[in-house]
């Protein structure tokens, strides 16, 4: 067998769930496809994002990255909505599978959700730390799991002038509103610590009770010729607190007709997308070292690779297994409670 690879030469239109076609292919490849190695020298410390005030110039220096972003040429694939765009081909359809022209691609509901994720976050961050000429710049985690960070935290709501701001959030769901990291389109009415309680319940239940093997973790795998829809199957975290916690941010008054987060073609024009994706990478470091789960050891995953825009907007390859080692990549998690960890119901 062989990893299931996406044909990233040739994107097509894709298709949001509700059947509509939508183009969002990058810029076209130009330059060279290039390896790339992740040597870092130099850790910075992903923090929870709950930490930072709107005065502080944490905030200034973020928000300066994705203003800049959001400044550049459409032309320029590190443009902040080309960055949406990057996620949405990947995701709804936007590359066929190198060598199975009839077999499309796709980034969830499988094994390749945690390390594609984790490399469009590292890239991401990349280009903020370029753009404001900072390589000490890291991304800050949505911290949703602990209760410290149960709601939508302050720097990605301080008013719609605020790059961090976006106006398709679900307006029932702004501070003080607590999150309900299994959210069906349904607002209860418990009491924002009964939901506390119920969220750590979740995070016990999904990171522990029902993360018991890799597979359960980190979803199906995926091989080269491998109908995804056919045989896909999330992991644990992928399903809830993941695809519920973008419906939760994102979904309108209308449940039919999900905005930014509620839905993946559009949801990285979100900036809360990357802070709640560091958030989920975290939680992979957590089960490898606090929970004692390990990493898939498949060739098929490992040689998995992926192509994304570096901070010079060049074309570049990574592999999963290059991804593995967090310190390679230069960054690390501030160390935050974690009360789910003994939270058994
Ligand atoms: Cu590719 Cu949170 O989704």
């Amino acid at each position: 067998s062989k990893p299931a690879l996406p044909d990233f030469k040739d994107c097509i239109e894709a298709t949001q769930p509700n059947g509509t076609p939508i183009n969002c292919c990058p810029p076209p490849l130009v330059d060279e496809v290039t390896d790339y190695c992740p040597c870092a020298t130099t850790v910075n410390i992903r923090k929870a994002a709950q930490s930072f005030t709107v005065d502080s110039d944490y905030y200034k220096k973020y928000s300066k990255a994705i203003q800049k972003m959001k400044n550049l040429a459409l032309s320029d694939p590190r443009n902040f909505l080309q960055q949406a765009n990057v996620h949405c081909a990947y995701c709804d359809g936007g590359y066929t599978q190198q060598g199975h022209p009839n077999l499309l691609y796709e980034i969830h509901n499988s094994w390749l959700f945690f390390p594609w994720h984790r490399w469009f976050v590292y890239f991401f961050e990349k280009i903020c730390q370029n753009l404001i000429d900072d390589d000490t710049f890291a991304l800050p985690f949505w911290n949703w799991d602990a209760p410290a960070g149960m709601q939508i935290p302050p720097i990605y709501n301080s008013g719609v002038t605020s790059p961090l701001y976006d106006t398709l959030r679900n307006p029932k769901h702004l501070p003080p509103s607590v999150v309900n990291l299994e959210w069906f389109n349904d607002d209860a009415t418990v009491e924002p610590e009964v939901q506390i309680k119920y969220n750590l319940a979740i995070m016990y239940r999904q990171m522990i009770t029902q993360s018991k093997t890799q597979i359960d973790f980190f979803g199906n795998p995926i091989r080269d010729g491998d109908d995804v829809p056919k045989i896909s199957a999330s992991g644990t975290i992928e399903i809830t607190p993941h695809n519920h916690m973008h419906s939760w941010t994102g979904t309108s008054v209308d449940p039919n007709n999900p905005i930014n987060m509620g839905v993946f073609y559009s949801a990285a024009r979100d900036p809360i997308f990357s802070a709640h994706h560091t958030n989920i990478d975290r939680l992979w470091t957590i089960w490898l070292n606090q929970l004692k789960g390990t990493n898939i050891t498949d060739p098929d995953w490992l040689n998995a690779y992926f192509i994304f825009y570096n901070e010079e907007a060049k074309p570049v390859r990574v592999r999963i297994q290059d991804g593995l080692d967090i310190t390679r990549l230069g960054y690390a998690y501030e160390e935050v409670p974690i009360p789910w960890l003994d939270a058994s119901a």
